[in-house]
C-alpha cells in the first residue's frame, strides 16, 4: 500500500542563487509573496533576488526601499543584489556589506543595466570588496573577457546561466589554470534545448540566454563537475505576455527545480552528494551566506509526479516543463 511504498529522505534546505522576485516594480508578474511562496513549495529555503527590477536596486535609497518589502512579505530567507550600472561605481560597494552580491549584464537582455564599455566593467570590479562575489550575465567571448579582466585584477568572478559549449569549455579551461571562476547552469538548459521549442511555443520558449542544440546541452551534461551551482534563473512574465507578440524572456523555475534534478538523481546522471553541493553547499560557500538551523526538506523518492500547464505559487502561469514526467 502507499505507506509502505513510501521512500522518504531529508535534504538541506535549498538556497537559490538566482531569482527574479520583481518587486518592486511589476508585482501583475511575481511580488516577494508569492515568489517567496513558489520557492518554499519547491523546497528552496533561501533566495538571492536580481536587481533589474523597476526601480532597479543601484543604490542605498533603492536597496532600502527593496529591502523594506521584502522584510513585510518574504515567507523564507533572501538577501538582495545590488546592480552594477554605468555610473554607480564608485558607490554602490557602500551597500556590499548588506548585499548578496554584485550583478553585472555584459549583454542585452530584460534589464536596463547592460555594461558595455569595459572601463566600466574595470571600474567595478576593482571597487566591489574582494571577498564579496561579482556575478556576470556573460554570454559567448564575454565569458572569457570578464574571467580575464577579473583574474588581472585578482578577484573571484560568478558567470550566470552557463548555456553554451564554448562557455562551460573556457571555464573548464580557466579553472584548470587556477583561476577564481565558478559558474551557474540553470534547469531549463539542463533539460530543455532547440528540440523543445516546437512543444513549448517559439513566443515562450524566449528566454536569455536562449535555448541552444541536443549538443550545448549534452556538453553541460558532460562537464557537470565544472558546474558549482544549480539555480533557476526563475523570471517570471505574465502567461500574457508570454502568449504576446514580442513576449518578454524568460522562463519561471522555483516549484519546478527540485523535481527535475532528483528526476536527474534516479536515472544516475546525478548523485545526491552533487545535489546538495550544487544547491546547497556551494551557493553558500561562494555568497558566504549563513547556514539555516532546523532548516530541512523531506522527499518521497518513490513519488511520481507530471509536471502541469501551470504551477500553484508563481503568479507566472505556465511553465516550459509541462508534460514532464519527474
Ligand atoms: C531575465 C529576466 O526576465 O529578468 N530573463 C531571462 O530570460 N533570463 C533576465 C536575465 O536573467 O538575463
Ligand atoms: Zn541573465
Ligand atoms: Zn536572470
Ligand atoms: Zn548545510
Amino acid at each position: 500500500d502507499c505507506m509502505t511504498s513510501r521512500n522518504i529522505i531529508k535534504l538541506p534546505g535549498f538556497i537559490d542563487v538566482h531569482v527574479h522576485v520583481r518587486e518592486p516594480g511589476a508585482t501583475y508578474k511575481e511580488d516577494f509573496a508569492s515568489c517567496t511562496a513558489a520557492a518554499l513549495a519547491g523546497g528552496i529555503t533561501m533566495i538571492c533576488a536580481m536587481p533589474n527590477t523597476n526601480p532597479p536596486v543601484i543604490d542605498r535609497a533603492s536597496y532600502d526601499y527593496a529591502s523594506a518589502l521584502a522584510g513585510v512579505s518574504a515567507r523564507c530567507d533572501y538577501a538582495l543584489f545590488m546592480g552594477a550600472s554605468s555610473s554607480n561605481f564608485d558607490t554602490v560597494s557602500e551597500v556590499a556589506p548588506q548585499a548578496a552580491a554584485l550583478k553585472m549584464y555584459l549583454n542585452q537582455t530584460f534589464s536596463t543595466l547592460t555594461l558595455d564599455d569595459m572601463t566600466i566593467w574595470q571600474k567595478h570590479l576593482q571597487n566591489w570588496p574582494k571577498k564579496m562575489p561579482v556575478c556576470a550575465h556573460a554570454e559567448r567571448e564575454k565569458t572569457g573577457a570578464v574571467i580575464l579582466m577579473a583574474s588581472l585584477l585578482d578577484r573571484p568572478i560568478h558567470i550566470c546561466h552557463v548555456a553554451r559549449k564554448e562557455e562551460i569549455l573556457i571555464i573548464k579551461s580557466a579553472k584548470e589554470r587556477g583561476l577564481k571562476v565558478t559558474c551557474e547552469v540553470c534547469p531549463h538548459h539542463l533539460f530543455l534545448s532547440t528540440s523543445d521549442i516546437d512543444d513549448i511555443g517559439q513566443g515562450r520558449a524566449e528566454v536569455r540566454p536562449v535555448l541552444f542544440s541536443p549538443e550545448d546541452q549534452a556538453e553541460l551534461w558532460k562537464n557537470i563537475d565544472i558546474i558549482d551551482v544549480f539555480a533557476t534563473d526563475h523570471a517570471p512574465h505574465s502567461v500574457q505576455e508570454k502568449n504576446s507578440e514580442k513576449p518578454p524572456p524568460g522562463f519561471p523555475g522555483l516549484e519546478t527545480i527540485l523535481p527535475l534534478l532528483l528526476n536527474a538523481v534516479h536515472e544516475g546522471r546525478l548523485t545526491l552528494e552533487d545535489l546538495i553541493n550544487k544547491f546547497h553547499r556551494n551557493p553558500r560557500k561562494i555568497f558566504n551566506l549563513p547556514e539555516q538551523p532546523n532548516t530541512y526538506v523531506e522527499v518521497d523518492m518513490d513519488y511520481e509526479w507530471t509536471i502541469p500547464q501551470a504551477m500553484e505559487f508563481s503568479k507566472s502561469k505556465w511553465t516550459p516543463f509541462a508534460g514532464m514526467q519527474v
